[in-house]
């Protein structure tokens, strides 16, 4: 099942990084078929117009956690979504929602997990003074930033950077290690050992 759903809260640009790469050819055949945010004013809505993607705005406030998630499962199952992207998704997601897509929702993180999972995690690298940080595409399951790894990028840390040249090293990353995260998941060429995410001959 190849059609992709992406969840965004914001900017979107990993979301255009998968868009670019569906549209190069380097998705492994997959198509993204709608894109929700659960906030109003994200410009990767527009961004999703853009690319003549369905966008639509589906508010948490005020709602109940599984309440809300199953609405947006309900959203994603009826156009026949297969794989759920989180693309800066700031919600973390029920048991209902993880239970309805098993093994089958990605998320991107701006470090290498486990090190600095959860918010501001390039802040947390740099004040930590680490030498080498990077990006995480991982499996979803119930908890934060904790499912199983698919791909990893590192990037230096440099003495002259700040966070914003930090995290702008980072994002770079992401926008590499996530389309292709998506296609080794599409080709279905991998196994899952305990907490190892195995890729098969030919699968990247
Ligand atoms: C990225 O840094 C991602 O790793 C994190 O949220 C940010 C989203 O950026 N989960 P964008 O909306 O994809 O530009």
């Amino acid at each position: 099942m190849k059609r992709i759903g992406v969840l965004i809260s914001g900017r979107g640009s990993n979301l255009q990084a998968l868009i670019d790469a569906q549209r190069a050819g380097e998705l492994g055949g997959g198509e993204i078929v709608i894109v929700v945010s659960n906030v109003e004013t994200a410009p990767g809505i527009e961004r999703a117009r853009q690319a003549g993607i369905p966008a639509v705005f589906r508010d948490h406030r005020g709602r109940k956690r599984e309440e809300y998630d199953a609405e947006i499962v309900s959203l994603l199952k009826a156009r026949d979504v297969g794989v759920v992207c989180l693309a800066g998704f700031m919600r973390l997601l029920s048991p209902v929602f993880v239970s309805a897509f098993p093994n089958r929702i990605l998320n991107v993180h701006p470090a290498l997990l486990p090190a600095f999972a959860g918010l501001d995690a390039q802040q947390q690298a740099f004040a930590h003074g680490v030498k080498v940080s990077g990006a995480t595409v991982h499996i979803v399951d119930e908890n934060l930033d904790s499912g199983t790894i698919v791909a990893q990028e590192a990037v230096p840390v440099f003495d002259t950077d700040d966070v914003e040249t930090l995290t702008q090293r980072i994002l770079a990353s992401e926008h590499r290690i996530y389309p292709k995260a998506v296609r080794i998941l599409l080709s279905d060429r991998y196994r899952i050992e305990g907490r190892r995410f195995i890729i098969g001959d030919g699968a990247a």
